[in-house]
């Protein structure tokens, strides 16, 4: 079942205390009240930190890297070997039938992985020209679908209470059977990245398989919170056609977009993108291009010590096992959940009742009657908690949970306190975990939001709302190029080097 973990043998804590460390928890900045503090970073929806057992491969790495083009040298040996592991890698960590699947890197993310995606499938299967998706997406789970095929239908989310649970059920299958025979794929998210909102992933490719529809999987919240199981341990109608996630969200920021697909669905089709490494021979008027995959997918040079930093970070959380870190990740969520519904005027975003609708990874909220920017303003410069704001590039879904929440105040306020805020919350502010998140961390959230709803006059005097709706503290600046600067580091690095040879 989509909502139930299955809780493997436990990790070692020691194991589990060592894949945690990363890169950048222990940053710290100076804040408004001129205090220097330890950021709390609750911004990895976004992006991840990298985990430094993933630096630490790459610091190995690197003294042997070469182009993997390149066939016979000792470094192209190392890099072609250790690349060509991580598609293995990938391969495993998702669950997926070696001899069926197979996966490839491309771009900087998942974004890239749905064009090449939509484009294919609408070549492979030209006769089904609509795509099923859902509001509760990212619009890069949305756009590529919409840029490549004539109609794309979107299937709203459950409506429970109140609020919003994951995708409906009942609503897809009517769309599908409305579409009947044209219907190429169902294209889903695992977890939203606004909610966190588990959605039912395998019982939505039953349905899409019964009629004939693929299904393809955003895993780009799902792969660093919840077991990926694309095709191995479960019924052929269960299984999930295509996943497609990013490697910036699994602890290894700089690593490419991945995509995991039915051999079949990409053979038969003339590669996407032509260059170097797709082909297997060029004369001046043709060429001929490469059967294997990936090759036939990853034209021209790719994100080598992207792609083994991320095979690091996947190898090492496999070694842990999602189904621990699910379970860990679960509870920390259970806990965000109840420390945020005891702040006064917090609005938090979706069905709450995790025994109703199962989340991960991020929570999306208000303090009622505050703008969401001015909020993350404060907790960044108050408090050095990093969090995201704004609606998440998913504008049709946090556009449907702003409204349902505000129908709720429609009986008390007038139309006037109504469009006030409406206007204060066209947006939501987010935070968001990893495995690196504390409970104190959730904790220091929740008196934040504490602290900022009792002195929101004081707050309010203290900043400025720029015209592009973005706040600026009166006195308080920061600035970056003081902390870090590329330009700054470049000099220091020379000047160190001419001080070490003079005779240069
Ligand atoms: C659910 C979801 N899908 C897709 C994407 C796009 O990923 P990327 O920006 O890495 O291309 C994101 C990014 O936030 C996301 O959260």
């Amino acid at each position: 079942m989509d909502n139930q973990v299955v809780t493997g043998a436990a990790p070692t804590a020691s194991a589990f205390a060592a894949i945690k460390d990363a890169v950048g928890l222990d940053v710290t900045y100076r804040v408004a009240t001129g205090r220097t503090m330890r950021r709390i970073y609750l911004d990895s929806t976004a992006t991840t930190l990298r985990l430094k057992l993933v630096q630490e491969v790459l610091d190995r790495f690197q003294p042997h890297y070469s182009n993997t083009h390149s066939l016979l040298h000792f470094g192209a040996l190392i890099s072609t070997r250790e690349y060509q592991w991580s598609h293995e890698m990938v391969l495993r960590f998702v669950n997926a039938d070696a001899g069926g699947y197979f996966c490839f890197f491309i771009g900087s993310g998942a974004t890239a992985g749905f064009n090449r995606v939509a484009r294919t499938l609408r070549a492979k299967r030209p006769e089904r020209d609509v795509v099923i998706t859902t509001l509760m997406e990212h619009h890069s789970n949305d756009l590529p679908h919409r840029a490549h095929f004539p109609k794309v239908v979107h299937v709203p989310p459950s409506v429970s209470g109140n609020s919003l649970g994951g995708v409906d059920l009942g609503q897809l299958e009517r769309a599908l059977l409305e579409n009947s025979g044209r219907v190429n794929y169902v294209a889903l998210t695992g977890v939203s990245n606004v909610t966190g909102i588990v959605n039912p992933i395998h019982e939505a490719a039953r349905l899409a398989h019964r009629h004939g529809a693929l299904i393809v999987v955003d895993a780009a919240q799902m792969a660093a919170h919840l077991p990926i199981r694309t095709s191995l341990d479960i019924p052929q109608a269960a299984s999930l056609d295509v996943v497609v996630f990013s490697g910036h969200k699994v602890y290894a920021p700089g690593s490419p977009g991945v995509v995991v697909a039915r051999k079949e669905l990409f053979s038969g089709v003339p590669p996407q993108e032509v260059g170097g490494g797709m082909v297997d021979t060029v004369w001046e008027d043709r060429y001929t291009e490469s059967e294997q995959f990936p090759d036939r997918e990853e034209a021209g040079t790719p994100n080598i010590p992207g792609a083994i930093g991320l095979a690091a970070a996947l190898c090492a959380l496999r070694g842990i096992g999602m189904d621990a870190i699910a379970a860990e990740e679960e509870a920390l969520m259970r806990h965000a959940l109840v420390r945020l519904a005891q702040v006064p005027d917090v609005i938090v975003y979706g069905e709450t009742d995790t025994r109703i609708c199962r989340r991960a990874g991020a929570i999306a909220f208000n303090l009622k009657e505050m703008d969401h920017a001015l909020t993350a303003a404060i907790l960044n410069d108050y408090f050095n908690i990093a969090v995201r704001n704004q609606c998440f590039c998913a504008h049709p879904y946090v556009r449907e949970l702003v409204m349902l929440s505000l129908s709720e105040s429609a009986d008390m306020l007038d139309n006037e306190a109504l469009e006030k805020l409406a206007e204060l919350h066209r947006g939501m502010v987010r935070a968001s975990f990893g495995i690196y998140t504390t409970s104190e961390d959730v904790d220091a959230l929740a008196e934040a939001l504490r602290d900022i709803g009792a002195r929101r006059d004081f707050y309010a005097t203290q900043y400025e709302r720029l015209p592009d709706g973005n706040y600026v503290h009166r006195d308080f600046r920061f600035d970056s190029t003081r902390v870090f600067s590329v330009r700054k580091e470049v000099g220091r690095l020379l000047s160190g080097v001419r001080e070490r040879s003079p005779e240069r």
